[in-house]
This record gives structure tokens, sequence and C-alpha cells, in this order.
């Protein structure tokens, strides 16, 4: 897009969902990109592959963990890039009720341990992007969700972020930095990780049109969330960097949609439509000739759920600019297009089968 920005930037998180999309965006804009990975047995470079294999990686890995601060701070002076984009995370609400401290560590205090190490090495000019989340919000007091909205978070994933969101505020007004959090609503896509409901979904579909499994186990199926495309909202976290002044900005869609309605939507387009039967834990989704395709396991039920969250992005609209591109239903199709090629390549062919089988 722009060859001339001749600028650098550090992504923590970049092996995923956003990490990938983000990296891509700073390299088409000309930026010299480096992503921090943690150690691991196994590679988890999966969606970065295209950029980091050859003989000219595109992107260079550097090794750190949020948990380290002294691993942050070599990454950092190794670096010494104009922005940094904290993205890592335990990102999954339901595995902070197992690991809560876990959570905590990494999540919220990861987030203090990269102000900190700015700070120590005197790099408070170096624009930080903080991924802030509109889980903070919890059952929220209003609708929509907008930057002044209470933060009441339910669960420990949402506590950790609330956390991070108020030491990034701290670090701007206390050391002037330009460090900003993205409240960003959920975004999805076909590189969502499968523990994730709407990949859950596209997933599970594609595995039934192919005859691999019968039918999907959900949780709340009432649940609604405001869901977006990654390819947008990684614009919207690089445009936050670009102003002339530091602010907090909710990026979302202003629409909710239920959990139900994405697995109709889904199931619809591969040729599947649903219908569902029974209330509570007996309900279900059954084909047109009566298979259940959808049905209830409290194991997906959370301890505390957030029921309903929907996004003003008013403030990212005016400030930035920014609008989804994608709308609801082309992120389903493209999910389970993705996801029908993947499993057993065609999508739409695969679809039509179903629809005429
Ligand atoms: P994701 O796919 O779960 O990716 C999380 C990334 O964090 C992975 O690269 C992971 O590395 C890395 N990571 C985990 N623990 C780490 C540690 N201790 N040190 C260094 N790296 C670590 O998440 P995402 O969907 O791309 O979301 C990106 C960020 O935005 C997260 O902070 C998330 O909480 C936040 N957020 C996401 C959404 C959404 O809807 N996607 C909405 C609001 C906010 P491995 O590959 O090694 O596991
Ligand atoms: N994961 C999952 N699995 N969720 C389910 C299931 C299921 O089988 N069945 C119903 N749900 C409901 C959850 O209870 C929740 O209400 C909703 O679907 C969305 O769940 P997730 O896709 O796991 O996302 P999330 O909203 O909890 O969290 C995501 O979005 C946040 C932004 O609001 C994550 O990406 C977070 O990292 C992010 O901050």
């Amino acid at each position: 897009m722009n060859p001339k920005i001749n600028k650098s930037a550090l992504v923590t998180g970049i092996t995923g969902q956003d990490g990938s999309y983000l990296a891509e965006l700073l390299l088409d804009r000309g930026y010299r990109v480096f992503g921090m990975v943690r150690r691991s047995s196994s590679s988890s470079t999966q969606r970065i592959d295209h950029l980091i294999q050859g003989d000219t990686p595109r992107v260079q890995l550097v090794p750190g963990d949020l948990a380290d601060i002294a691993s942050l701070r070599q990454v950092l002076e190794a670096t010494r890039p104009d922005e940094v984009y904290n993205l890592a995370a335990q990102s999954h609400v339901s595995v902070s009720f197992q690991m809560p401290i876990y959570t905590s560590d990494v999540t919220g205090m990861g987030a203090l341990r990269l102000l900190e190490a700015l700070r120590e090495l005197q790099m408070t000019d170096v624009r930080l992007y903080q991924a802030a989340s509109s889980e903070m919000f919890g059952n929220a007091t209003e609708s929509p969700q907008s930057e002044q909205t209470p933060l009441m978070p339910r669960n420990p994933y949402a506590v950790a972020k609330v956390f991070a969101f108020h030491a990034v505020r701290t670090y701007r007004e206390a050391y002037g930095m330009f460090a900003v959090n993205g409240i960003l609503f959920n975004h999805e896509s076909p590189r969502r990780g499968k523990q994730f409901v709407t990949r859950k979904i596209s997933s599970g579909v594609a595995e039934i049109v192919h005859g691999k499994r019968e039918s999907i186990a959900l949780g709340n199926l009432a649940a609604c969330r405001d869901w977006g495309y990654a390819g947008d909202y990684v614009e919207a976290m690089w445009q936050m960097l670009q102003q002339d002044s530091p602010s907090d900005l909710v990026v979302a869609t202003g629409e909710t949609h239920s959990v139900r309605e994405f697995c109709d939507r889904a199931f619809a387009h591969a040729g599947l439509p649903l219908q569902w039967r029974g209330e509570g834990l007996n309900e279900h989704g059954v084909d047109k000739r009566g298979v259940t395709r959808v049905h209830v396991d409290p194991e997906y039920f959370r301890p505390a759920e957030v029921n309903y969250l929907l996004g003003n992005p008013a403030r990212a609209k005016a400030e930035l600019g920014w609008a989804p591109q994608v709308s609801f239903g082309q992120l389903v199709e493209m999910m389970v297009d993705a996801d029908l090629a993947a499993t057993g390549g065609g999508g739409a062919q695969a679809a039509s089968r179903c629809a005429s089988g």
C-alpha cells in the first residue's frame, strides 16, 4: 500500500488469528515486522508460515514470553520497534475459569511487564497498542456498549484484561506514553481457533457435510455477540497507532447475533437448513430429514456467562474513519466455505451435494 513507510513493528501473539492478519497488513504498508514467539517443542506458526518460510522470510521471529520480563527486555532491545502491538494472551474465556492465576499472569500482568520493560529501557516514545476486549463489559449496564460503559468483568480473562486496560491508561498518563486500548468486540475468520464458538460451528458443519461426524455439541445457544471479521479489525488497530493523540476506542459492527443464529446461517449455507425443537437442555437443531445436527451439552456452559454484547463503534468511525467491510452473513459464509474446502475440497460443490442429497 505505502512502500515509503520506513517503520518497524513488534507483534506479540503473531502466531494467533489477529497476529497473522496484522503482520500481513504491516508488511503491505512497508513495515519491518518482528514477531515475538514463545518457546514450544512443536510449531505453532501455521498461520504465518507463508511469511516466515523460504530464503527471504518477510517476518523475523524473536523468542520471548509475556510471563518473563527479562525476555521482553531482550526482545525490545534487539528489535527497537517504532510500534508494539500486544496481542499475546491466554485468550479463551472458559480456560480462564480453569486457569485463573495463569490467565491473570499472562493476560493481565503480561501487559504490565511489557509497559514496565519499555519504561525501564527508556523506550517510552514507542507507540503501544493493547488488545483490550468487549468481555470487560461483562453483563453490561447499558446497550450498546461504548467507551463510556462501566467495566463489569464476569470471568478471570476479563478481570485480567481490565487490569491491563488500566495499566495502559496509567502509563499513558504517568509517563506520557502513546499507549492505547483497542476495545475490540468478537472478530472471527477462517483462521479462528477451533475452540471458539464460530469456528467450532463452521468446522463442525464441514465435518458433517463430509460425513466425518453427525452433530455438534454446544453450550449457551442464546448468547449474543457482535461478530465482525478479523481482517477488518486489524486495520483499526493500525489506525489507532497513527492518530495524533492516543485514545481508547471501541471497535465493533453495531449488530449482534445469537449462537443459534450463527448455526442457522452456517448450516443453511451448507445446504442443511435447521429447525429448532425442544427447550433448555433438550433444545436441538434438526435438518429436514429429522437428523439432529446441533444439541446442547452443559459441559460447554460457563460458571458465569456474558449473555449479550453489542458495540457502538461511533467514535472509531468518527476518529479513524473506520467501518467494517464484511457483513455477518458474509463472515459466516466465508468461514463455512473455507472449512468445507479444507475438510473435503470444494465448498460450494459439497454444499450443493448436501442440498440435493
Ligand atoms: P489467539 O488466536 O488466541 O492468539 C493468542 C496469541 O498469544 C498466540 O500467538 C499465542 O501464542 C500467544 N501467547 C499466549 N500466551 C503467550 C505468552 N505467555 N507469551 C507470549 N505469547 C503468548 O488470539 P486472537 O483471537 O488472535 O486475539 C488477539 C488478542 O486480542 C488477544 O489478546 C485476545 O485476548 C484479544 N481479543 C480478541 C478478540 C477476538 O474476538 N479475537 C476480541 C477482543 C480481544 P501460541 O501460538 O504460542 O499459543
Ligand atoms: N467456545 C464456545 N464453545 N462458546 C460457546 C459454545 C461452545 O461450545 N456454545 C456456546 N458458546 C457461547 C459462549 O458461552 C459465549 O457466550 C459465546 O458462545 C462466544 O464464545 P467464544 O467464541 O468462546 O468467545 P467469547 O465471546 O467468550 O470470547 C472471545 O471474544 C472476546 C471478545 O468479546 C475471545 O476471542 C476473547 O479472547 C475476546 O476477548
